[in-house]
């Protein structure tokens, strides 16, 4: 059943877990995390980010996430991704997205907050969520420059006042891809804007961060956690142990084997989110 993303993050708030945000760029992704959500019983996000528009279109993608949500027999809420227009924010709520993000996170904070107050319109207009970054994502090249990328606490603060956000996307030395080092999260700024900022957190580039980092950032108020080259990862190797294996697959079964290695890794990943069994019982 289509929902908002409010609804769940204010549900895993409850729960004091985490919803998983799963990106989705293929049939398969689609088809495999919706399973995952059924299978454990645990609603999910299907989102898709703006800058993968050439390769998965938009126009063709939404319809697909929508109505995957709305036949789902858990909640799942249809979310834009890093939206760095208002009039893609905008085709997102007209195509039926319950959810959209405005990233503005390369402005000055005050450009920031006025971008981000003209999307809120638009979602507004909709009854969608509402989310926005601040500070920057990315960056593993070593300490000293993850700590100069991350949100500073009293921006994410006045952020949060003057634009009232649903949800808010946060920099803590997480970064999007695969880590070429292990990431080292910086608990001690993602407690300090939980202390001030009202809203849910989010944590984007959930790729390669620890299933224990995962629990640490649950318990100081993550709400919502992105995956998207995790899924892509598992559908390639997939695809390519299908063909490895010979006997001559038909493309049917690749594809099969590919929603499969997509609902692995999300349940895998709900399983941590959830943040209900000892991670012992996962890994
Ligand atoms: P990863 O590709 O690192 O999982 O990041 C996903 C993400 O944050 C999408 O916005």
């Amino acid at each position: 059943m289509l929902c908002t993303m409010k609804e769940l993050l204010e549900q895993a708030a409850r729960r004091n877990a985490a919803v998983g945000a799963f990106s989705t760029y293929t049939m398969e992704a689609v088809k495999g995390i919706v399973q995952a959500a059924e299978q454990t019983q645990t609603p999910a996000i299907l989102q898709i980010a703006e800058s993968r528009f050439p390769y998965a279109p938009f126009e063709l993608m939404a319809p697909m996430m929508v109505n995957a949500a709305k036949k789902a027999s858990v909640p799942v809420a249809v979310h834009l991704d890093h939206g760095q227009h208002l009039e893609t924010v905008q085709r997102a709520l007209e195509l039926g997205f319950t959810s959209v993000m405005i990233d503005g996170s390369r402005l000055p904070l005050e450009d920031n907050i006025r971008l981000t107050l003209k999307a809120k319109e638009l979602a507004a207009a909709r009854g969608a969520t509402l989310e926005a970054e601040i500070g920057r994502v990315g960056g593993d090249e070593g300490m000293g420059q993850v700590r100069d990328s991350c949100t500073r606490p009293e921006e994410a603060l006045a952020f949060w006042r003057q634009t009232g956000v649903d949800a808010l996307a946060v920099a803590i030395g997480n970064a999007h891809g695969n880590y070429r080092f292990a990431p080292e999260l910086q608990f001690d700024i993602l407690e300090k804007i939980r202390n001030t900022v009202g809203c849910p957190l989010v944590l984007h580039g959930g790729t390669g961060i620890s299933f224990a980092d995962f629990r640490r950032t649950i318990e100081l108020g993550v709400r919502k956690i992105n995956i998207a080259t995790a899924l892509l990862d598992a559908q390639r190797k997939a695809a390519r142990d299908c063909l490895k294996e010979g006997g001559s697959p038909s493309y049917f079964e690749v594809s099969e084997r590919m929603t499969q290695a997509v609902a692995q890794t999300v349940a895998r990943h709900i399983g941590v989110f959830n943040n209900r069994e000892p991670l012992s019982a996962i890994e």
